[in-house]
């Protein structure tokens, strides 16, 4: 394979050359024109070609002889209950969905919502729109109604697949009233949607509109209405998947068909160090990238098993559930969140339940999603017997990992803390405000060169816009990653927070913005802030501080528990949302913006210093002790 080096700067001398060649690990059904095209800062890859995303993820396996491989593996900790699909079985599903679609009228171009918890058929869902180029669009099932509808607006969908409820600890969500109450409240009308019933609760079904899976897949099955594949242009989007922003608007991010499959295989090998055969278990969720990419397209494009795993780490039913998982599927490479091994960690910080088990198979833990704190780091390379644990940097815009310790290529020494190095596709930089470069460990934005390499976002949904808005206007030449870091001597990053308001809580990105937007809704509020602060477990979490309207006089602890329930309504448990605040005021410039770095800094125990431009340096201290008599103060 040859060294990391060598692979890049191989990629650096030719980049169209590199992915041409990384291309012919594709089936195309016809070939690309031109590898690159680049206008106006967009780029666009393998232009001309002409592809199907579902072929090369199912079809070409099956035809190829693997139909009897083990393509996914359901695991769900919820219900103790395990149940395979061949690459076979898999393709049957999928073409049968994909026939009940179309009779429903989705064609090529049309987008579908799917708004599922991890079930098998989430995927199969998604995969069936990839056979008739149809558009999805998942969205988390930890997203209340009013983010349903965003969506529902931004997107279009002339469908929704969803199904009737998800399984958190303890409780049923009931997933289809959310969606009932997202059409009504969307402009845009969706009449149909196609409903999984599953059989701790079912959902009722509105005559005409509502579609049951099972039925309808039964019509399908029974008229043998299996659709082939679609040809697709490589540039025609697979799907958009939205992602936070700095307001409460989400970002609709675009993946093409073609790019995407070359980036994801290529990743699968030179990131991964995964086989065809080989067991991958991306523990995240369908309706994150992680789960687009690393669920279900990377592992099926590269003919290996892939884990669709429901549950927890922790109390489903306890933290040696990820052992178990691992041990009684045979999985090489596990990829979570860091979140989930603090909270494994919590339970058994011995690891003590890991002795249960047969970990024989397992060589690698990949982490990403957010920070990798060191201190995590180390207990999980201990835990696993010295196995590597890979800290690796990329976001839904990128689809693939930017920052990485290629396995596949070579073992690069590790450095608690930084996930290591560029990818091929990737020229990262590290710059000041005026966008020139800094040196090695200086703290800068952390930007990427254009082109942006295959996979990544080619824009945002019908937002061209707001694609060279967000991302290319700010430092002309590059795309703006939104994160804050460095690079050191030997040319690895160190990622150490974001530039916007985003916050990453349990390894899912948020607004504040989006809450606050949220939390100034409420009658008695006259302005509010909310800030992300450490949390041991879940690497941040928000807080909320409201400031009443004058004359308000009801109980404080009522209100900040409707400020509460609103985020939770109106977002979603998914911002974990738990603590606000009523204070008298909040700390601003005088210019008017509020100061929410220096009040993160004052909760996690940092170190501050008053801003010169403040408006009036007693209100800080206000803040600091409703904090402290929260016990929201670190150290
Ligand atoms: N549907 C409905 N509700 C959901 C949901 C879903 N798909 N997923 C989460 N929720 C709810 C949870 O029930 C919880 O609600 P609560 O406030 O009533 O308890 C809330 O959203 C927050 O969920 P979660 O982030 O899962 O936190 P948790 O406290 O239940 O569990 C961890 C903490 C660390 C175990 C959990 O965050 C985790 O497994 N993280 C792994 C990281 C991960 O998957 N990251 C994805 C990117 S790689
Ligand atoms: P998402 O788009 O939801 O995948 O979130 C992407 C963001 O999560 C990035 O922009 C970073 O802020 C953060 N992130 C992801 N992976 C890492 C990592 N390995 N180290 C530090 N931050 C990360």
């Amino acid at each position: 394979m040859g060294s990391y080096k060598d692979v890049y700067e191989n990629w650096k001398r030719d980049p169209e050359g590199f992915w041409a060649e990384a291309a012919k690990e594709i089936d195309w059904f016809k070939p690309a024109t031109r590898i690159l095209e680049e206008k106006n800062g967009l780029s666009r890859w393998y232009v001309g070609a002409e592809t199907n995303s579902c072929w090369n993820a199912l079809d070409r396996h099956v035809k190829a002889g693997n139909g009897d491989r083990t393509a996914l593996v359901y695991d769900s900790a919820m219900l103790g209950r395990v149940k395979k699909f061949t690459y076979a079985d898999l393709l049957d599903k999928v073409a049968t969905f994909a026939g009940v679609l179309k009779s429903h009228g989705v064609e090529k171009g049309d987008r579908v919502l799917i708004y599922m918890p991890m079930v098998p058929q989430a995927a199969v869902a998604m995969l069936a729109c990839a056979r008739l180029g149809a558009i999805h669009s998942v969205v988390f099932g930890g997203f209340a109604a009013k983010e349903l509808a965003a969506r529902i607006d931004d997107a279009r969908p002339k469908l929704i697949v969803s199904a009737s409820c998800g399984l958190e600890p303890g409780r049923v969500v009931s997933y289809k009233p959310l969606v009932d109450k997202a059409i009504e409240m969307s402009a845009h009308k969706v009449n149909t949607t196609i409903v999984f019933q599953r059989e701790m609760e079912e959902a009722s079904l509105v005559e005409g509109r509502d579609f049951d899976w099972k039925d309808e897949m039964d019509k399908a099955s029974a008229s043998g209405n299996k659709p082939a594949c679609v040809s697709v242009a490589a540039t025609d989007p697979l799907y958009v998947l939205y992602t936070s922003g700095t307001t409460g608007k989400p970002k609709g991010v675009v993946r093409d068909n073609g790019g995407h499959m070359v980036a994801l295989k290529w990743s699968m090998k030179n990131v991964y160090d995964i086989d065809p055969g080989d067991v991958f278990w991306a523990a995240s969720d369908v309706g994150w990238v992680v789960g687009h990419s690393y669920i279900v397209y990377a592992p099926l494009f590269q003919g290996c098993t892939t884990i669709l795993f429901e549950g927890k780490p922790v109390g489903t039913p306890d933290a040696g559930t990820f052992w178990r998982v691992i041990a009684e599927h045979g999985v090489k490479a596990l990829f979570t969140a860091p979140t989930a091994f603090r909270a494994i960690r919590k339970e058994d910080p011995k690891a003590e339940l890991l002795g249960n088990y047969d970990l024989s198979k397992f060589e690698v833990l990949y982490l990403a999603g957010e920070r990798a704190d060191p201190d995590t780091i180390q207990w999980a390379e201990k835990a696993l017997s010295g196995r590597p644990v890979i800290d690796h940097w990329w976001q839904t815009e990128s689809g693939w990992p930017m920052v990485a310790n290629p396995m596949g290529i070579e073992r690069l020494p590790v450095k608690y803390g930084s996930p290591s190095v560029p990818m091929p596709g990737y020229d990262i930089h590290v710059v000041d405000e005026a966008g020139k470069q800094v040196g090695p460990n200086t703290t800068g934005a952390i930007v990427v060169k254009l082109p942006l390499p295959p996979g990544c976002l080619p824009t945002l949904w019908e937002n061209e816009a707001g694609f060279r808005e967000s991302y290319l206007a700010e430092f002309p030449g590059y795309y703006k990653t939104a994160d804050a870091g460095y690079l050191d001597e030997d040319g690895y990053l160190y990622v150490m927070s974001r530039t916007d308001d985003i916050i990453n809580v349990a390894g899912h990105r948020l607004s504040t913005g989006g809450m606050e937007e949220v939390l100034a809704e409420h009658p008695d509020v006259a302005e509010c802030a909310v800030i992300g602060i450490a949390d041991a477990m879940k690497g941040q979490v928000p807080v909320g501080f409201l400031v009443l309207n004058a004359g308000v006089d009801r109980a404080v602890s009522e209100i900040e528990a409707e400020a509460v329930q609103m985020i939770r309504d109106r977002i979603g448990p998914v911002a974990a949302f738990k603590k606000a605040m009523v204070v008298k005021r909040l700390p601003k410039t005088r210019s008017g913006k509020v100061l929410r770095g220096t009040m993160r800094k004052i909760a996690d125990g940092a170190e501050w210093a008053t801003p010169a431009t403040i408006d009036d340096p007693a209100i800080l201290d206000e803040i600091a002790s409703t904090l402290a008599d929260a016990g929201l103060v670190k150290g």
